[in-house]
């Protein structure tokens, strides 16, 4: 018996073995190309659309640029409801809210123990309401709703400012409250705006951005030059359309008008991490004035194609009116856009299609193939071409029915690095679009319009390194009509 047993242990054993030889080598991801994201950046990259707020003084005063000398008793926005601001944002798919705690004119929107010009000096709610704490309160109320601040370095108001060591302490002091008090702030905005009269006074970015990152853990900061998230050096809200999330930093200063050109499009040698954001307002001012009107739906449509579609993300500025609520003009606009939105990419042609690629990565067997790209935008599943091939890969879509479509939408897997630098598209062997970089998301709207055809080719013609591609879409967008030329 014991000796039964033992034989049986025996065969056990190399049956084990046996598995553990013929098991199947599985393919290992390629290596990544520097610089990569953070993790915030990631999240915030995929984010596509933030929400800026301008509010404050100016909103009363009708006006884009306040003196300083502002009464704090016009401040008084009797109906304001920051979970309408929220309701508005989260229904048009946005996902971070930044507010202006602070705008040049200096007016807090918070009560701040180191000035009296605040909301504590205003009528509304009998000086003891807190704009940064109602948005806030709201938005946890709210699954899936971040926060994020602006805090004006220029300060009009503040008879600190212009005295160097004095105005940065309290600078510092008014950064500590915002991300002290609040709990997490997902990113925070710095610019380089300065008086004319104290063109010397210098900000200490070095502390400040120290110290943001010492309170917030997940915070990404933005500014012209980061750490975090860059400027795409314009307010149309426009990148390039080369954008390369890498640049070298040591080439960016905050405030330098000479480096618009260089923020445009980034730089396929960067040795930083350093994705563009392009902020612009769905009016022609930053804050509310009774005289304006939203964009048009084709202008909003014309931002998101050369932002979110170039590889950056949409700061989309709604501004609060004098109530303190989001007029009404603007939320149908905000509907109508993310009605647009999920028009046209709810439905990805190409899902009917056989799909082929050049090479793939680990042969069939391996887990990059092309179909992939149809697997939703899974930043993490992607087409990946054998090693070797870095130039002339293609991925191709064959269909049975002939389609119709005027939009071509390319993802990279960015969790690898930032790869390809030229790609052209073919219908049926006719080019239909070209461009250089792609990066997180890629849309090309078709020039000529609508095409029909069955055969649908990618070709990767330059890549950093062997592309990879996480998602392709075809898609119709009825609101597309280009102008005949
Ligand atoms: C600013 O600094 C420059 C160079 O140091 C100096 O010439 C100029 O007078 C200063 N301006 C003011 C307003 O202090
Ligand atoms: C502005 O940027 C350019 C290009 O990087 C640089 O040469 C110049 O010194 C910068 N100017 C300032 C004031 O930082
Ligand atoms: C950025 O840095 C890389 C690496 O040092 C360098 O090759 C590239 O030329 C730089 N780009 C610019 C515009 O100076
Ligand atoms: C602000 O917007 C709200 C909501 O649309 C509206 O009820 C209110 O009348 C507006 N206030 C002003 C001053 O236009």
């Amino acid at each position: 018996m014991a000796r039964l047993w033992c034989l049986m242990s025996i065969i056990t054993l190399l049956q084990a073995s046996k598995f553990v030889i013929s098991r199947r080598e599985v393919t290992t991801p390629p290596l990544p190309i520097l610089p990569l994201p953070s993790s915030s950046q990631l999240k915030w990259q995929e984010r596509e659309l933030i929400m800026f707020l301008h509010f404050g003084v100016n909103t009363f005063t009708d006006s884009e640029w306040g003196t300083g000398h502002e009464n704090p008793a016009i401040f008084n926005p009797v109906g304001l409801d920051a979970s309408q601001w929220v309701n508005v944002a989260a229904e048009a798919g946005f996902s971070l809210m930044i507010l202006t705690a602070k705008h040049h004119d200096g007016f807090c929107l918070w009560p701040s123990k180191y000035t009296d010009h605040s909301v504590a000096s205003s009528p509304w709610k009998n000086g003891r309401g807190d704009v940064v704490q109602e948005l806030v309160i709201a938005a946890r109320a709210h699954e899936g709703i971040d926060v994020g601040l602006y805090l004006s370095p220029w300060d009009r108001h503040d008879k600190r400012y212009g005295h160097d060591l004095q105005y940065n302490e309290y600078y510092l002091a008014q950064l500590q409250e915002l991300l002290n008090k609040y709990g997490s702030v997902r990113e925070i905005w710095f610019d380089g705006a300065k008086g004319s009269n104290v063109p010397n006074m210098s900000y200490y970015f070095s502390d400040w951005f120290s110290m943001v990152k010492e309170l917030q853990t997940s915070i990404n900061i933005f500014s012209d030059a980061g750490p975090d998230v860059r400027w795409v050096g314009n307010e149309m809200g426009f990148a390039g359309s080369t954008c390369w999330s890498t640049i070298n930093r040591t080439s960016l200063s905050i405030g330098n008008g000479s480096i618009v050109d260089y923020l445009n499009t980034g730089d396929s040698k960067g040795t930083d991490w350093l994705p563009a954001e392009c902020d612009v307002s769905i009016r022609k001012g930053w804050f509310w004035h009774k005289s304006e009107s939203p964009k048009r739906l084709s202008v909003l449509l014309d931002i998101y194609y050369n932002s979110v579609g170039r590889n950056c993300v949409l700061l989309f500025n709604v501004p609060p009116n004098t109530t303190g609520l989001i007029s009404e003009n603007d939320v149908q606009r905000l509907k109508e856009f993310r009605g647009a939105i999920d028009t046209i990419f709810s439905t990805n042609l190409a899902q009917s299609c056989f799909v082929r690629a050049s090479s793939q990565r680990g042969g069939k067997e391996g887990d990059f193939g092309p179909e992939n790209v149809l697997d939703g935008d899974h930043l993490w599943t992607y087409w990946a071409p054998k090693d070797e091939e870095s130039e002339d890969n293609w991925i191709e879509f064959k269909c049975i029915d002939k389609l119709r479509f005027n939009v071509i939408r390319i993802q990279e897997a960015i969790g690898l690095g930032q790869r390809i630098k030229q790609h052209e598209v073919y219908v049926d062997g006719r080019k239909v679009a070209k461009g250089t970089t792609v990066g997180h998301k890629r849309l090309h709207r078709l020039e000529k319009g609508v095409v029909k055809g069955q055969i649908v080719r990618i070709k990767i013609l330059k890549s950093r390194a062997v592309p990879l591609i996480s998602s392709i879409g075809l898609h119709y967008d009825p609101f597309w009509h280009p102008k005949e030329t």
